[in-house]
């Protein structure tokens, strides 16, 4: 069986920008159709920040929804771990901006870099320093502004991205409801399948005659289709494996939301009907971090997430990074 829960879910929220952009925008841009996109990918639609918006701004209308969700006042959050690839800044931590933004001033802050497996990242190290240092209550957010790294002349990646942020507040568990168990993984044989070659320190911005086609998203579609499907499956058992759980047990998977046919793939290998597997792709796009934490906040508050109900979580990103979380709500 399980472990005991030491963490719960206290509240959540989500911030989405308000611009969005369809399939038949994006195919004004580049050779590409509603159709395609549908077909390869489920994703309809996605929100775009307009150039110049502060990830910070963002996170922290997302952390302020989950606060008044849980009825918590910044000054009590002890923890901030946002999960980003694309804070406001090089430094300092977009985490620390957002510390400031809501006053939470008893807060140690700081990023979590795991691309899309940030989010389940996060809510792992923070249930480990929760239980070490005595911190009470955290905030664990995914956000992202992908839309800031995608060359919008790639077709292969540009329509496949999105922006948003989700959050939650965690604290201590009653005992019942909360983490049960989380499996995090990492393979960086793999790291070039899936990278933004420019912008570090390897590839600084002003490098004279850098390609500036160097600063954006590149990625071999199909290898990471494969490796997804793969890594997803077997994070997924092996949660399942050790936490003692049948598949069968669980009432809602919520899969990252990169591909529906990813998720679909997975889902087939679990045997689980559409019913048990949610979907928010086509709304959304591929959300990186925040795709997982904004698919909580919008079951918590559609009321489709049950008391009691057995939640899985598994994700994959670039790194290679992939994660599966089992939480009881
Ligand atoms: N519109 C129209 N055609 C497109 C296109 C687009 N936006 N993007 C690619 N194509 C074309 C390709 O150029 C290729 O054409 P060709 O056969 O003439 O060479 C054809 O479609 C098939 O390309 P392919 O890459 O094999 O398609 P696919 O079925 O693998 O789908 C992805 C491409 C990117 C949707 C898919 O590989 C994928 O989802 N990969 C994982 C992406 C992901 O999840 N990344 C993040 C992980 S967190």
């Amino acid at each position: 069986m399980p472990k005991k829960t030491q963490i719960m879910v206290l509240g959540s929220g989500r911030a989405l920008p308000e611009k969005i952009l369809t399939n038949d925008d994006l195919s004004q841009r580049v050779d590409t159709s509603d159709t395609w996109i549908r077909s390869r990918t489920g994703i309809c639609q996605r929100h775009v920040a307009e150039p110049g918006t502060a990830l910070s701004d963002l996170v922290t209308a997302a952390a302020q929804n989950a606060l008044e969700d849980a009825k918590i006042a910044a000054e009590e959050i002890d923890l901030i771990i946002l999960g980003t690839v694309t804070g406001d800044m090089k430094f300092p931590a977009t985490a620390c901006f957002v510390q400031a933004k809501l006053g939470a001033k008893n807060a140690v802050a700081f990023d979590l870099s795991a691309a899309c497996a940030g989010f389940l990242y996060g809510l792992q190290v923070a249930e480990g320093l929760m239980a070490t240092s005595g911190y009470k209550h955290a905030l664990v957010i995914g956000g992202e502004i992908l839309t800031s790294m995608v060359n919008w002349q790639d077709r292969d990646t540009c329509v496949l991205f999105g922006d948003g942020v989700g959050a939650v507040v965690l604290g201590p568990s009653d005992g019942e409801h909360g983490l049960l168990h989380s499996c995090l993984k990492s393979d960086g044989t793999f790291a070039k399948l899936l990278y933004n070659p420019g912008g570090g320190s390897l590839l600084p911005p002003a490098t004279p005659g850098a390609d500036p086609a160097e600063f954006s998203i590149h990625m071999a579609g199909a290898d990471v289709f494969r490796h997804a499907v793969t890594a997803m499956t077997s994070v997924l058992q092996q949660l399942l494996d050790e936490a003692g759980v049948q598949t069968s047990d669980l009432d809602l998977l919520i899969p990252h939301q990169a591909n529906l046919r990813i998720i679909e793939a997975v889902a087939k290998r679990f045997h689980l009907p559409k019913s048990k597997v949610f979907v928010n792709v086509d709304r959304y796009g591929n959300t990186s971090a925040a795709s997982i934490p904004i698919a909580l906040d919008e079951l918590r508050r559609s009321g489709e997430l049950k008391e009691g109900a057995l939640v899985g979580m598994v994700t994959f990103g670039a790194g290679f990074t992939w994660a599966a979380a089992l939480m009881r709500f």
